[in-house]
Formats: structure tokens, sequence, C-alpha cells
């Protein structure tokens, strides 16, 4: 048997400390409700405990069941995800709980294959709810647990290869024991948190330093780093901030693709030199305008502001304008005039939202 795929025993180390270590307040350790469990998981996608905390909350109360959340509008669902990001999570967990309800009786499918087959639910996901929610013995292969094994088990190379993502999953599945999925499931979620973190680990105060195999290197060399954020591409936008005689406010909605997908926002007008150039500037207002019917009228452009995403930056500036025709109302338009309460309604893209809140 390769190195890498003797068991460690990890479960064995890894409980107890859980035990007197966990954290266990959080809020989905309370239930073993299956949608709140399945609500939990999905949120903390690509996302922090304590980011995602405040959403799991008022979620779960204007949402408290699949039915709750199947036969809600899709905007209602995208305004309280609205500032968490990765808003194609919002657009899944909606269908997911109609296809939940629909096809599954209002239960979270007790099949690893049923499971998976829900808009928004990989492999890891459906696991970590089946353990949870049912008991049953399911490994999970998430962001931490990911970290936490090709640590230990001394991997080296991308742990997002093909190869080292089979390798993690074979030990994955070997260290998770039987009959205490759910208990193992959230300590190596803690312990990645806590201790195992992508940057300076805390080896010295790890209940596993004498199974690993990273931790015995010398100066820990093999340890995987995290891409460097500071070398995010950027990319450029100039957001339309038109308002009407009656102080509404111009928002479009987002294609479902790309960034804040499905939300609603200011008309970006994409073009990276009219952060600079003014009269290239009045161009494409005039331009846009025609495009969409209006008439507009430049008045000032706001200083260049940067948004962070996962993998990129957005660097973008507001051009603020003022809407000379009674701007287009026709309900099924993606480009609709609102009022600013009922604007703040919306699914928001965060920066928007601070934007819109300090109108007046
Ligand atoms: N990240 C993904 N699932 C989690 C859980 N159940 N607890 C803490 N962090 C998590």
């Amino acid at each position: 048997m390769a190195l890498a795929e003797e068991r460690l025993g990890l479960a064995q180390l890894l409980l107890p400390w859980y035990r007197d270590h966990g954290r266990h307040e959080l809020p989905w350790r309370q239930t073993r409700d299956d949608y709140a469990l399945w609500l939990a998981e999905v949120l903390l996608q690509q996302t922090q405990v304590r980011t995602a905390l405040p959403y799991y909350g008022r979620f779960l109360s204007a949402f408290p069941s699949w039915q709750d959340l199947a036969s809600a509008p899709l905007d209602a669902v995208l305004a309280q995800w609205s500032g968490l990001g990765y808003y194609a999570r919002a657009r899944n967990a909606h269908r997911a709980a109609q296809m939940v309800v629909q096809e599954h009786g209002g239960r979270f499918p007790p099949t690893m294959a049923a499971a998976m087959a829900l808009p928004g639910v990989g492999r890891s996901t459906a696991a970590a709810v089946l353990a949870s929610a049912y008991g049953q013995d399911q490994a999970i292969l998430d962001a931490n647990a990911r970290r936490v094994l090709f640590r230990a088990a001394g991997l080296i190379g991308e742990p997002r290869s093909s190869t080292n993502d089979r390798k993690l999953w074979r030990i994955a599945e070997a260290e998770t024991p039987a009959g205490a999925a759910h208990d193992y499931n959230q300590a190596i979620q803690d312990l990645g948190a806590v201790l195992c973190r992508a940057a300076r680990p805390d080896c010295p105060n790890c209940p596993l330093q004498s199974r690993c195999r990273a931790a015995a290197l010398p100066k820990r060399r093999e340890l995987p780093r995290e891409g460097d954020r500071s070398a995010r591409p950027r990319r450029y936008a100039t957001l339309l901030l038109a308002r009407d005689d009656g102080g509404r406010v111009l928002l479009q909605r987002r294609p479902e693709r790309g960034i804040w997908g499905g939300l609603w926002s200011l008309p970006s007008l994409d073009d990276e030199q009219i952060l600079v150039d003014s009269s290239l500037r009045a161009q494409v207002l005039e331009r846009y305008a025609a495009a969409v019917g209006l008439v507009l009228h430049e008045q000032s452009l706001g200083p260049v502001q940067r948004h962070t995403f996962s993998h990129f930056s957005l660097e973008y500036a507001v051009l603020h304008a003022s809407l000379r025709v009674q701007a287009v109302a026709d309900k099924g338009s993606p480009l609709l005039c609102w009022d600013l309460a009922a604007a703040l309604q919306l699914g928001l893209p965060s920066p928007i939202r601070r934007l819109l809140e300090q109108l007046d």
C-alpha cells in the first residue's frame, strides 16, 4: 500500500479534541433537521462561518421549511442572499427546494445519488447532510477537510489535481469512523478552521501532530500555500447611477451567468477606458442611452473604488446621471426605475446596496 493510503487513524485523536474544543454552539449543530442542515452546508460553501452565521438565522426565519423556500418568489430569496456572493447558490437552493417538495415528499433525499441530483449539491455537501441529518457514514471533503487530509497524509503537488482528488476521497472515506461521521465531519471542519489554517497553521496545539506527515517535514516545506490574493486580475466597470425627477433609480437585472448573477444592479458600462477618458465617457453614455431608449445627462464621475471577488478584483467608478424621460417601466423588462425604498428590498450586490443606502 502506498504511504499516503495507509490509514492514519485520525478519528481517535480528533474526536476527543472536538469534544473539548469544538464549536458546539454553532446553530446548525443544535439541529438534526434536514432542511436546516442542508441550508447551513449551502451557505458555508465558499463562505466562512462568521460570514454565514447571520445569514443562516435570517434565512431560516424568512423561509423556515422546504415548502416556504420552494413557494417563495426568487427575488425574495435573492434579497435574503444579498451581500453573501456566489448568487448561483441562491438560485440553485430555490430550485433544489422545489425539487425536494415536488419529487421527494418534502424531505432531503436519503441517498447520495438522489441528493447529488439536486442543483448546488455536490458530493461533499450531500455527504455532510446525510451524515448529520440521517446519521449515515458519509465522508466529506470540503476545503477544510481537504487541507487537513492533504497535510496529514503528506501529499504533494496540487491539492485539486485529479490524482490528489482521488487520493483525498479515498483517505477521507478510510478515516471517517463508522457510527460517528457527523461528529468526525464537524471535528475536521473545526480543526481546519481553527488550527490547521491555510496560512500559519498552529501545529504545536494540533491533536493530529503525532500523525501528521507535513508537520514532521523540516520547516514544513510541503504545506500547500493559498493562492496569492494580491495577484488577482483586475476588471474595470463604470456603473451608471441614473435617477429621474422623482428620485427613482434605474436598475438592471444582471444575467444569470457571471458576477452578481440574477441580482439587480446599476447598469454597467464595461469599458476600461471610460474611467479615464471623459470624451469617450460622453460617447459611451450616449450610445448606451440610445440603445435602451433613455435620455441621460452626465453629471459627475465618482472616485475609482475596488470590490474584491474570489478570482479578480473589480475597479469601478459611479457615473451619476439624470434621466430625462419617464423611464421604461415595462414589468417584463430587466431595466426598470425603482423607488429607493422598493429598490432596497431587492437582491442587490453589497457595494450597490451601500451606495443606494447613501442616497436621499
Ligand atoms: N463548513 C462547511 N460545513 C461546515 C460545518 N458543518 N461547520 C463548520 N464549518 C463548515
